[in-house]
């Protein structure tokens, strides 16, 4: 088949493509079953090497080629061109500075990413038999879903309270602290509540539930935020609750 791909361009070095554009870009003997990254990668060796992207596994598991595709956030190496059709529109994912062409500028994202103390705390001794501190399947249970994120960006950078504001955490930091808060071997969860209880941390969640589907792992991405308002204002972290309990603050 033949697929037509309009991309959003942007070169600050070159002068005349230093303001945001559209360029398109027609492939042929495209398979169905072709990734958009594949796709991406054909018009950057065969028609156009200056186009910029980041990407690196291919495989769904590093998370750096997060783009706008459709008008949804997606990994452009899981994105089948079945799934989209005969024309896709590519673009930068929003909220974060643009560099160059559909490579954004990380680093607002992973500084919200160290907000969270997203690392094991617990400075008590090691277990005297020398094992690792053990810990029940129920337990280990409660943040099973958030240990699955690639921090890839496709949930902060789909939410319109993180495009509104760039201060709020978003929810890929909050599930990173989730990951930690829920862990009931670590000591740091207060630590955490407390960070996410500023005006800047969870409270900036207003429900919208762009994130869960953006979500390339599926993560349950508003439970998980649910989760810590529900921790945060019960002063606890016993809270594992239904969808329909989430609430809009
Ligand atoms: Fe990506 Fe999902 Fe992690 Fe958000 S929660 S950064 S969408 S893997
Ligand atoms: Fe944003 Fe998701 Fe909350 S889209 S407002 S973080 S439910
Ligand atoms: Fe690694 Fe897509 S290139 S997740």
């Amino acid at each position: 088949m033949e697929v037509t791909f309009r991309i959003r361009r942007y070169n600050p070095e070159i002068p005349g493509k230093d303001k945001p554009y559209w360029q398109e870009f027609t492939l042929k003997d495209v398979e169905p079953t072709d990734r958009v990254l594949e796709m991406l990668h054909r018009i950057k060796w065969e028609q156009d090497g200056t186009l910029a992207f980041r990407r690196s596994c291919a495989h769904g598991i590093c998370g750096s080629d997060a783009m706008r595709i459709n008008g949804r956030n997606r990994l452009a190496c899981k994105v089948l061109v079945k799934e989209l059709g005969a024309r896709i529109q590519v673009e930068p994912i929003l909220g974060l500075p643009v560099l160059k062409d559909l490579i954004v500028d990380m680093e607002p994202f992973f500084a919200h990413y160290r907000q969270v103390m997203p690392y094991f705390v617990n400075n008590s001794p090691l277990p005297a038999d020398g094992r690792e501190r053990l810990q029940s399947p129920e337990d280990r249970e409660k943040f099973d879903d958030t240990t699955k994120c690639i921090l890839c960006a496709c949930c902060t950078t789909s939410c319109p309270s993180f495009w509104a504001n760039g201060s709020y955490v978003g929810p890929a930091a909050i599930v990173q602290a989730h990951r930690f808060i829920f862990d009931s071997r670590d000591q740091a969860w207060q630590d955490r509540l407390d960070i996410l209880a500023e005006p800047n941390g969870v409270w900036r969640c207003r429900t919208i539930f762009n994130c869960t589907p953006a979500c390339p792992r599926d993560i349950e991405v508003t439970r998980a935020i649910g989760e810590v308002k529900l921790a945060i204002r019960g002063g606890k972290r016993d809270g594992i609750i239904q969808v329909s309990q989430i609430e809009t603050h």
